[in-house]
């Protein structure tokens, strides 16, 4: 390859004698022991985010030997390089706050190191979402490969799934229901492989909504992280990733205003994790391109959730893969999408849907004549307590809940929550509504997913299932109930929810799309008045966190940092 802007080419050190810069690198990228042929071809850069603290990664490293494969038998040159990793569980306080961080990284060494094209190898919830943000900035060519979902455990007979399961079995032990043997048991069997939680929580709702995005080869979201099919579609995107250096196929062609609704539409049809807006939102800034709550709401009340999957349905993503993956999805979502679309595969994803294998009879993907809910599963709220906007997953709550109106329990904060949710002389009832603030993107600070309050331990040994639950934090993709989330502008910032107090009535109706304070304007006024912020940590005045705290936006932004972003020129969904 002898085009002065690629390959071994790209991205020269800056030394101030460009010819001296690839002597340099020549020497040094020959101590890897590569040949003169080798290093003509197009590089092709993969992302291992492999880690000892990931086990939702844990296949990487032979994901990245069949990627290697495949470039090479396309003709291209393959490198690894590392790139943060993120587990939901090994990320303190929380993997959204190191989203970010690991979204600059991936942008960074795309841009520093000379690759033709990149495969993004991600899974866990913030990694694709991280993958993705990075990669529209760099605008290098780019294909997502997911690690793939786990397969389902058993226990006495009863299939489990990370982490609805999780919840569910952990509800029981907290109600009383499950003893300390069961429960050390279900802890045993609930991820019994290598890949993501098999629900659709948010690594599989991302995975669905980058097929739908065009950014993924087709078939590649559902296959099971241990089935010998993830290898092959490992090896097609490291092949595929050949074709994208050489036709110069950047992300920004893939990921227009019109693909992102595709994605939106998608999250809508699986009835996906609510985490998944916030994500979106954050790819879409990266383009200049603001998601409009409203039009996703819009959009909401004429697609249908079609995916029988936990946690709002039933089945598990093995069955998913079993039934089509998203491509049966896509064929039933056809009329309402926008087919025109550019995919990675350089077809239409129109086209791409004409050429999948025919349809068959199965029970997790449903037709658009019979779904599992009629209106999409997650709703944009408005009200005086969340002007700036709130969502819900309405196909995961109660429904007789989703019209409701009680008195606010409030907890100031995560710490405040521990302490007091369990305590016999708290004052709830089951009408109640649970109000926790500051756990926003500055209030915890990183938006955890604490949106998910446990049911108070005395009205769990009642019998209590779900109550009404309000935040400005998030909820995991597997987690279930009627719960708001996302108020926004946050308690931290002085939000309107910062000012609800203990025993305001809260109505909720979702129906209409609101959320709204009981208390006249009067009494608000002077409660905003006299509203102080909290006080800031002594960790907030230095390295990352500091960074995080000056530039972190709120949800309906995506929670990126402003100065990631280009000015925004564009909206979505663009009907
Ligand atoms: Fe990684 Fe659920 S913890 S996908």
């Amino acid at each position: 390859m002898t085009d002065p802007k690629r390959g071994m080419r790209r991205a020269l050190t800056s030394y101030g004698d460009e010819a001296f810069s690839l002597f340099l690198r020549k020497a040094f990228i020959k101590a890897m022991g590569y040949s003169d042929d080798a290093l003509a071809r197009p590089v092709i850069g993969i992302t291992n985010t492999f880690s000892g603290f990931n086990a939702c990664h844990r296949n990487v490293p032979e994901l990245i030997e069949a990627v290697k494969r495949g470039v090479m038998l396309a003709g291209g040159l393959p490198i690894e390089f590392p790139t943060i990793s993120l587990h939901e569980s090994f990320a303190h306080p929380t993997s959204m706050y190191l989203r970010n961080l690991m979204a600059i990284d991936v942008e960074e060494m795309i841009r520093a190191q000379p690759m033709d094209a990149v495969v993004l190898i991600g899974g866990c919830d913030k990694t694709v979402p991280a993958l993705l943000m990075g990669a529209a900035s760099a605008n290098t060519p780019a294909i997502v490969l997911v690690t793939g979902p786990m397969i389902t455990g058993s226990h006495r007979g009863e299939r489990l799934g990370a982490c609805t399961d999780c919840r569910r079995f952990w509800a029981k032990y907290r109600a009383g229901d499950v003893g300390e043997r069961e429960i050390a048991d279900i802890n045993a069997s609930l991820a019994p492989s290598a890949g993501t939680c098999m629900v659709m929580g948010t690594a599989s709702t991302m995975a669905c909504m980058t097929e739908a995005l065009g950014m993924m080869l087709p078939g590649g979201a559902a296959i099971p992280a241990v089935h010998a099919d993830r290898l092959r579609t490992a090896e097609a995107s490291g092949a595929r990733a050949v074709a994208l250096a050489q036709e110069g196929l950047t992300p920004d062609r893939i990921m227009t205003p019109r693909a992102l609704e595709n994605a939106l539409r998608m999250l809508l049809a699986i009835g996906g994790s609510t985490n998944a807006i916030v994500h979106i939102a954050a790819v879409a800034g990266r383009l200049g391109v603001a998601v409009d709550l409203d039009a996703f709401d819009r959009l909401g009340r004429e697609t249908p959730v079609l995916v029988d999957l936990k946690p709002t349905g039933q089945h598990y993503m093995e069955d998913l893969f079993k039934a089509g993956g998203v491509t049966a999805i896509l064929r039933e979502l056809k009329p309402m999408l926008n087919l025109d679309c550019i995919t990675v595969t350089g077809a239409t994803l129109g086209e791409t849907i004409d050429a999948a294998p025919a349809s068959f009879a199965q029970e997790v993907v449903r037709p658009l004549g019979n779904p599992v809910f009629g209106e999409g599963g997650i709703a944009v709220l408005r009200g005086n307590i969340a002007p700036n906007g709130a969502i819900i997953k309405q196909a995961a709550a109660s429904a007789r809940l989703l019209q409701h109106a009680g008195r606010a329990v409030v907890f100031r904060s995560l710490e405040d929550l521990a302490e007091r949710i369990d305590r016999d002389d708290l004052d709830v009832t089951p009408d109640d509504i649970l109000v926790l603030q500051n756990a926003g993107p500055k209030g915890a600070p990183g938006m955890p997913e604490s949106g998910y309050l446990p049911i108070p331990r005395r009205l769990a040994r009642q019998g209590v299932k779900d109550m009404v639950r309000i935040s400005d934090a998030r909820m995991s993709g597997t987690a279930f109930g009627t719960i708001v989330l996302h108020i926004s502008p946050e308690a931290a910032i002085g939000g309107p929810l910062a000012l609800v107090q203990d025993g305001d009535r809260i109505a909720l109706d979702t129906s209409r799309r609101r959320i709204d304070l009981m208390v006249d304007e009067t009494e608000l006024a002077a409660r905003r008045r006299a509203w102080q912020p909290p006080q800031p940590s002594a960790e907030d005045a230095r390295g990352y966190r500091k960074l995080f705290m000056e530039s972190v936006e709120q949800a309906e932004h995506g929670c990126d940092f402003g100065f990631l972003k280009p000015a925004i020129t564009t909206r979505t969904p663009t009907r």
